[in-house]
């Protein structure tokens, strides 16, 4: 029986409060993220269960259980708050998926610092960009990420302290620069959590949007009672579920539902810190004896080009369910993953803004495979005229996707940028920034993003950092940067550029600007391919027209271009 039972019967009368009850808020009570998936798991009896089962490279393990957590998380809050640090300020994650990462996590929630966990991938331009806007006062870090922070130090005065966790005495620490072990810190059994409130700051992610700079997206402790619920319903989590998010805590899905969903419902996860390949991931599966897998269509995709033999070498029969998000999940995957796994992953839509699972698939719900279903119990979600932002009633008609702003994990603001986060709202509608449609039945089908952030590899990027980082370089002399499809991560980043007098255009060139945009920003911003031109399209007042680019990509129609001539 699943955790939901009845779809239509938890949507009849549906109230938060259902998850309000099962933690035992109420309203005006102190809620901390941090206490919830550590000290009232131990105080439910399960202080000997598992939490965390951490496999590195070398299949190397670390098993920790919820009262391990709860002393570590308690031994690093308490760390932070004699450093100094007060709560509301920002402390950056800056680490791969280390058990620091996850346990620091709550550590930060507990001293009511709000967590900034930053991508490891990223580099120092990308690291530093998100860090000013956030004025960090710390980073917690590992040594092989150091060099980075070390690279753009000077030009953050506001950052306090460095911290590195796995700090090997080999090189002397710079100024600011402190080395703190989890593992060998005299462990602190009490520690007076600090006192927040529903609305009080928790996480602060960063999101990439089509202009201007990454924008920080601000959430409070009240979101646990949507990542509760929609982790219990959907995800499905139960006593004895193994769990596998394979998400990372740098962005959303590895935050909401790689540790705060799971591990507040008392649930042992288990995370695999390594790269990705088929066989890897199989082997992982079956040694841990995964029962929920939470992953992405890239992924999924990359599984499916590995074959169908690889599978037949490993005992996959723990799962009994899975599921998928961040980019839309093609039909083909769905249908593929029912052959091969005897279950469809189920596609799950939501976003960094949103904090939480919006439309969704559920346990038991007829599956229309490359369908995004239907929206989560309690959110009421529409297809608006991207004109005049009515509801479209007419079935299977494509308009932006809108909802109502009404649900716990819904995000308080942009860092810093209200006026951006104004923007999103409209006669009462949050709108994502999507396209979808809903058939006769009210299930939703994905269209596309109404703006031109590329999403390649379930990773948002935005084409204005990486043509402000193009432009760094020394040959650049404009730059227009697009989305390009590409059979697995759906759309890679694609860059057009003219080139500086005295620049001739070459592999070499085209290398060297790619692997400088890849040290500057990540590999995910890296293009993949880097087009020479003589001239970039532009309207008359001089603007780039990145969508007569899009389109000659996508074999698209690029229509009246005079008419896009000056309204970009
Ligand atoms: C896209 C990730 C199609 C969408 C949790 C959204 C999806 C953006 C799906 C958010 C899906 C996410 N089908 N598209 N099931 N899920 N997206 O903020 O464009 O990293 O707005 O959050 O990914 O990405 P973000």
């Amino acid at each position: 029986m699943s955790n939901i039972g009845s779809y239509e019967e938890r949507n009849k009368n549906f109230d938060w409060s259902i998850a309000e009850k099962e933690l035992n808020y109420k309203n005006g009570d102190v809620i901390n993220i941090g206490w919830y998936c550590s000290d009232r798991i131990c105080e439910m009896g399960k202080a000997n269960k598992l939490a965390l089962v951490w496999e590195g490279l070398g299949g190397i393990e670390k098993k920790y259980t919820f009262n391990d957590i709860r002393l570590k998380s308690n031994t690093i809050a308490a760390f932070l708050k004699n450093l100094g640090i007060k709560n509301e300020e920002r402390v950056c994650l800056f680490m791969d998926k280390m058990p620091e990462l996850y346990i620091g996590f709550l550590g930060i929630l507990k001293m009511g610092a709000i967590a900034q966990p930053l991508f490891s991938a990223f580099g120092d331009e990308s690291l530093h960009v998100r860090l000013d806007n956030a004025q960090t006062t710390a980073i917690i870090t590992q040594r092989k990420h150091v060099s980075k922070v070390r690279k753009i130090v000077d030009r953050m005065p506001y950052l306090k302290h460095i911290v590195i966790v796995d700090y090997d005495g080999k090189k002397p620490l710079r100024e600011r620069e402190i080395s703190f072990s989890m593992d060998e810190a005299k462990q602190v059994e009490n520690f007076d959590i600090f006192p927040t409130k529903a609305e009080s700051p928790s996480v602060l992610h960063y999101t990439s949007g089509t202009t201007g700079q990454p924008k920080g997206v601000k959430h409070v402790h009240y979101s646990l009672i949507s990542q509760y619920l929609t982790t219990k319903w959907v995800l499905d989590l139960q006593e004895d579920d193994i769990y596998w998010c394979t998400a990372d805590p740098g962005w959303v899905t590895g935050t909401s539902y790689g540790i705060i969903g799971p591990w507040s419902l008392g649930i042992t996860q288990c995370v695999l810190d390594t790269g990705f390949s088929a066989e890897s991931w199989y082997k992982f599966i079956e040694k841990r004896k995964i029962t929920m897998w939470y992953s992405a269509p890239t992924a999924i995709r990359s599984l499916m080009k590995a074959g169908n033999e690889i599978i037949k070498q490993h005992d996959l029969s723990s799962l009994r369910h899975l599921a998928s998000v961040g980019e839309p999940l093609n039909a083909e995957a769905v249908i593929w993953s029912e052959k091969v796994f005897g279950k469809a992953f189920l596609d799950t839509y939501w976003q960094t803004e949103t904090g939480s699972i919006m439309l969704t698939n559920f346990p038991g719900m007829k599956i229309k495979p490359g369908s995004m279903a239907k929206p989560f119990p309690g959110i009421t979600a529409t297809i608006l005229d991207p004109d005049t932002y009515k509801e479209i009633m007419e079935p299977n008609k494509p308009g932006l996707i809108g909802f109502r702003p009404d649900w716990p994990a819904m995000m308080r603001t942009y860092w810093r940028n209200e006026e951006t986060y104004n923007k999103k709202f409209v006669n009462g509608w949050y709108i994502p920034g999507d396209r979808s449609t809903i058939d006769a039945d009210g299930y939703f089908w994905f269209v596309g993003r109404d703006d031109d952030v590329i999403n390649t590899g379930g990773h948002l990027v935005s084409p204005f950092e990486v043509e402000s980082a193009l432009l760094e370089h020394e040959s650049v002399a404009e730059s227009a940067v697009v989305a390009k499809p590409d059979e697995v991560n759906m759309e890679v980043v694609k860059a057009f550029v003219t080139l500086k007098p005295g620049y001739e255009a070459s592999d070499d060139l085209e290398l060297q600007i790619m692997n400088f945009i890849r040290k500057k920003l990540s590999p995910l911003a890296m293009p993949q391919e880097i087009e020479y031109m003589k001239t970039l399209p532009k309207t008359r007042s001089g603007k780039i027209m990145r969508r007569v680019l899009h389109a000659k990509e996508w074999g698209e129609e690029i229509g009246d271009t005079s008419t896009l001539e000056d309204d970009e």
